[in-house]
């Protein structure tokens, strides 16, 4: 029996089960997996090797675009994720998902993919289909900070262009990472945006929910029953994918959390679309509640994805999904964090809604304020760093709702005693938001009257949400506004670890903002607008 990677002699086919088949050529060919499952989401499209003969006449050969994402370990995982094109009628085939990897480009393995199928999507008026089939394989056993070449498949005879990617070092380092939130689908302004974050050269990017904008923005949900959709535009994921992946993220780890806009007229609260597309190690549902929040450390430094859908007082359609579990997730992710011993100074916490916004539209969320402050006040969480709202905000540092002190651009934070520093950077593309209330210490006036505001619930909030009905009140919190910019922007962080043990670490976060007009991005020679030092004694825990 022929296959596309050699063949089964005949007289032993006869006698092999199809299991034995593929350890058979596993084993010859030294293959690091097996097809650990197939796409439960409609189209079961990762049929393997043995069955290439029947599907491959109609086999899509759209391997592109491609994006990836640590595994649970970032010095010895990769996930990597790639999209077989859409189609306007039936799935494409994709008989043999697969990803060949290796030090150059002669790679050397192959990885079959863990998963492979198409979002279900319901039938809407005006929408067309989405029979895109999505595809991800997992690379385990990699070497720390080393450099990998890779090209995919999906019937082991056509690959895509060579990519290559890096591992996470191992121990601390000095390294970069960049966040940002709300990139949308435009060539004017998301696609620069992704580009100028790729040539930064960050190890990894976070990206705090709202992508592709495949959602309008305000769930579907009902008591937690999808209740049909009006405005959903699926294939805005593949325009998504298509500007981030070639520029960024099919070398740069794209840590992606859920928006608004990632609630969706689909199963699971809405988020099977956004868990078929990425994979990544998120959290077991079973703890956390949700299936789209995570954790994972780089060096010294330990990144939270939460999901403020949760807790929003703003829109509600899951609030309370996870039943209190993701808070008390987190509680313990930061207590491990924090404990001494764990390698662990800085803390970065992302989500979408704002905590502290000062802009005029959305605004502050009081809802997820009141249930996750406290937590973010005890385990000194460095940094909370939110999108929603089209725009760039820095807060001075905060404890128990009060302001510690006053860090204008270009000052330091130190967080085990100043508190927490808030930062929105919802300007990665999307539409921006100009509009803003109170004062400020840099940055864009204030263009509308009164202060600043804040959802609340006119109950009362609670680990698994707010009761009663949500209304924007004045905020409570004065002068937390540090620097402000309706721009479109992302922050940029700068790791210095410690040499020793009780040595000096740093984070530098800066805001960077390309050149721009009202209609786009206009230059590649981007600036920084407003920056602030975290410092930290290495192990104070
Ligand atoms: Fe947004
Ligand atoms: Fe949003």
């Amino acid at each position: 029996m022929e296959t596309p990677y050699g063949e089964i002699p005949e007289k032993l086919v006869k006698d092999m089960t199809v299991q034995e088949m593929h350890d058979y050529l596993k084993a010859r060919y030294r293959r690091r997996s097996v097809l650990k499952g197939a796409g439960v989401l409609g189209v079961a499209a990762a049929a393997g090797p043995l069955f290439w003969r029947q599907s491959a006449a109609s086999a899509s050969t759209a391997t592109a675009p491609q994006w990836i994402a640590y595994g649970a370990d970032p010095t010895s995982e990769m996930y990597v994720s790639w999209s077989a094109g859409s189609a306007g009628g039936p799935s494409p085939a994709v008989p043999a998902p697969q990803v060949r990897w290796g030090l150059d480009r002669h790679y050397g393995s192959t990885e079959f993919a863990a998963f492979s199928g198409t979002v279900p999507v319901p039938a809407i008026s005006g929408e067309p289909a989405e029979d895109t089939v999505y595809s991800n394989a997992l690379l385990q056993g990699l070497q720390p900070n080393t450099k990998y070449h890779y090209s995919v498949s999906n019937d082991g005879v056509n690959w895509s262009a060579d990519t290559t990617f890096t591992t996470a070092e191992a121990g601390a380092s000095d390294f970069r990472f960049t966040m940002v939130g709300d990139e949308a689908t435009f060539d004017t302004s998301s696609l620069p945006i992704a580009q100028v974050i790729a040539a930064l050269r960050p190890r990894f990017n976070v990206v705090v929910g709202d992508l592709s904008y495949a959602g309008d923005g305000s769930g579907y949900y009902t008591n937690g029953v999808p209740t049909g959709a009006s405005d959903f535009s699926p294939a805005n994921w593949d325009a998504y994918l298509g500007i981030v992946g070639p520029v960024a993220a099919q070398s740069i780890p794209w840590h992606v959390g859920v928006g608004n806009h990632e609630m969706e007229p689909l199963a699971n609260f809405g988020y099977v679309g956004f868990t078929t597309r990425f994979p990544q190690a998120y959290a077991k549902q079973k703890v956390t509640g949700s299936p789209v929040v995570q954790s994972f450390t780089y060096g010294n430094v330990a990144i939270i994805q939460l999901d403020g859908n949760d807790l929003s007082a703003e829109i509600s359609d899951n609030n309370g999904y996870t039943e209190g579990k993701q808070t008390a997730w987190l509680a313990n992710e930061l207590a491990r964090y924090r404990a001494p011993g764990s390698g662990i100074d800085f803390i970065v916490v992302g989500f979408h809604n704002c905590v502290f916004s000062s802009n005029t539209t959305h605004g502050s969320d009081g809802g997820i304020r009141t249930v996750w402050q406290g937590l973010f006040d005890h385990y000194q969480v460095d940094l909370v760093v939110n999108g929603h709202v089209h725009a760039y905000e820095r807060t001075n540092p905060v404890i128990g709702g009060e302001v510690t002190k006053v860090v204008p651009s270009g000052g330091t934070v130190h967080p085990a005693t100043d508190g927490t520093t808030y930062i929105n950077a919802g300007g990665g593309g999307q539409d921006l938001y100009t509009g803003w209330y109170g004062t400020t210490g840099g940055g864009d006036p204030a263009n509308a009257s009164g202060p600043p505001l804040i959802w609340e619930w006119t109950g009362t909030d609670s680990a698994t949400g707010g009761t009663g009905t949500a209304e924007d009140i004045t905020d409570p919190v004065v002068n937390y506004s540090a620097y402000r910019h309706a721009n479109w922007s992302f922050i940029s962080l700068d790791v210095k670890a410690p040499r020793f043990a009780g040595d000096k670490t740093s984070m530098l976060v800066r805001g960077i903002d390309p050149a721009q007009n009202s209609s786009g991005i206009t230059g590649t020679s981007p600036v920084v607008m407003d920056s602030v030092r975290l410092e930290r004694r290495s192990g104070d825990g």
